[in-house]
């Protein structure tokens, strides 16, 4: 098989590129990444010694350059990762969401549409469904749940999906989406919660905690991630969503205390600054239909995953250096001086 994997410099995207290269030797792999400030090369330093990958930099919302990849390439399969993805990117500027996100997508689709593809893949997000309350445990996102969005960014990514179905209602388009819970683990771009308090933790900086810290997510290590989008495209029903996520919710202090630990660092470090503008409280994934129809469990606990990108961080400082010494330095003065 010939995969396109768009986003593959991005964080999901890059280990899902090496999951997909180890499991699969045999299917040939072309990444196309704009590299904006989230894509990185050198994340794709070594998937770029194999000879069954490619990468070609080129931007998804510019249809010449993607109907030309088509036709040059013939793709089976498109998996969709290139997007904006940082919500509190989006409540700052909003236009590069709907730009990349929506006419990004709408330019794939029309691709699959044009020159054929066996399986069209986009990579969405929990994050359409809106949030839940604190005080109801018991409820949780299946796939009827209404799409209810609340930041720019999940709005961009509800319409990428909206479009996506209706390629598949309207043109039969062989389409599939995957709405994920949060990931964590190696490569995760330092302005994200987990890796942005790893990196000032090691350099005892405060760490900033939104509001009280009591929202919460439902981590999920991302090579758990990686290894059911494989599943979907290979045995999922076509014009089918699938929910993933593995029961592992966490506020975000707790999450904070607990990176602190593994790093013998003090809690006099968190300092709790201004809430982010319509923080959604609370998400957390029902992946019933996933496990039954595709078997997929998630087999990274959080206590080994946690560790292990802790480990990760600490073991390729000069990988987030890189990063935080650069245009970063301008975000996070924007972003957090003076909140
Ligand atoms: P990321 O920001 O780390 O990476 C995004 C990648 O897309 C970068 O390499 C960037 O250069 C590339 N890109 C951006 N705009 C592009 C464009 N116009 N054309 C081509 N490439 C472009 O994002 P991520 O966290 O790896 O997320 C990947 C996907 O997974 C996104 O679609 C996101 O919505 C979704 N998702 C993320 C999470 C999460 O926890 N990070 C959870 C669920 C779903
Ligand atoms: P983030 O990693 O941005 O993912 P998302 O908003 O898509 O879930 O944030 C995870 C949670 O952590 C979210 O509730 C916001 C919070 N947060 C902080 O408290 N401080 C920070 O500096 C960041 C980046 C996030």
């Amino acid at each position: 098989m010939k995969i396109l994997v768009t986003g593959g410099a991005g964080f999901i995207g890059a280990n899902f590129v090496y999951y997909m290269l180890e499991k699969h030797p045999e299917d040939d792999i072309v990444c196309l990444d704009a590299l904006t400030y989230a894509g990185n090369l050198e994340t794709l330093e070594k998937a770029l010694k194999n000879s069954k990958f490619k990468f070609v930099r080129g931007d998804i919302a510019d249809r010449a350059t993607v109907n030309e990849l088509f036709a040059a390439e013939k793709f089976d399969v498109v998996v969709n990762f290139a997007a904006e993805s940082h919500v509190d990117r989006s409540i700052l500027n909003p236009e590069i969401f709907l730009v990349t996100n929506v006419l990004g997508t709408q330019v794939l689709l029309d691709a699959a549409k044009e020159y054929g593809a066996a399986r069209y893949h986009q990579v969405s997000t929990d994050e359409v469904y809106g949030d839940l309350p604190l005080d109801r445990p018991d409820l949780f996102f299946t796939e009827e749940t209404p799409i209810h969005t609340s930041s720019p960014y999940s709005a961009s990514k509800a319409a990428a999906d909206l479009l996506t179905l209706a390629y598949y209602r309207t043109y039969n388009l062989p389409v599939t989406i995957s709405r994920c819970s949060n990931n964590y683990g190696p490569y995760h771009f330092p302005e994200k919660l987990i890796p942005l308090m790893i990196a000032n933790a090691l350099n005892d900086k405060p760490l900033p905690v939104y509001g009280e810290g009591k929202n919460v997510r439902d981590w999920l290590y991302v090579t758990d991630h990686c290894r059911a989008i494989d599943l979907i495209i290979r045995g999922g029903k076509v014009g089918e969503v699938y929910n993933i996520g593995g029961h592992n919710e966490k506020a975000n202090i707790d999450v904070v205390k607990l990176i602190l630990k593994e790093l013998g660092k003090g809690e006099e470090l968190i300092t709790y600054v201004t809430d982010r503008k319509g923080h959604d409280m609370r998400y957390a994934i029902d992946p019933t239909k996933i496990h039954n129809e595709l078997g997929w469990l998630p087999e990274t606990s959080f206590d080994t995953g946690i560790k292990q990108t802790v480990k990760w961080y600490l073991d390729n400082r000069t990988w987030w250096e890189n990063i935080i010494s650069g245009e970063y330095m301008d975000y996070y003065k924007k972003m957090y001086e003076g909140r």
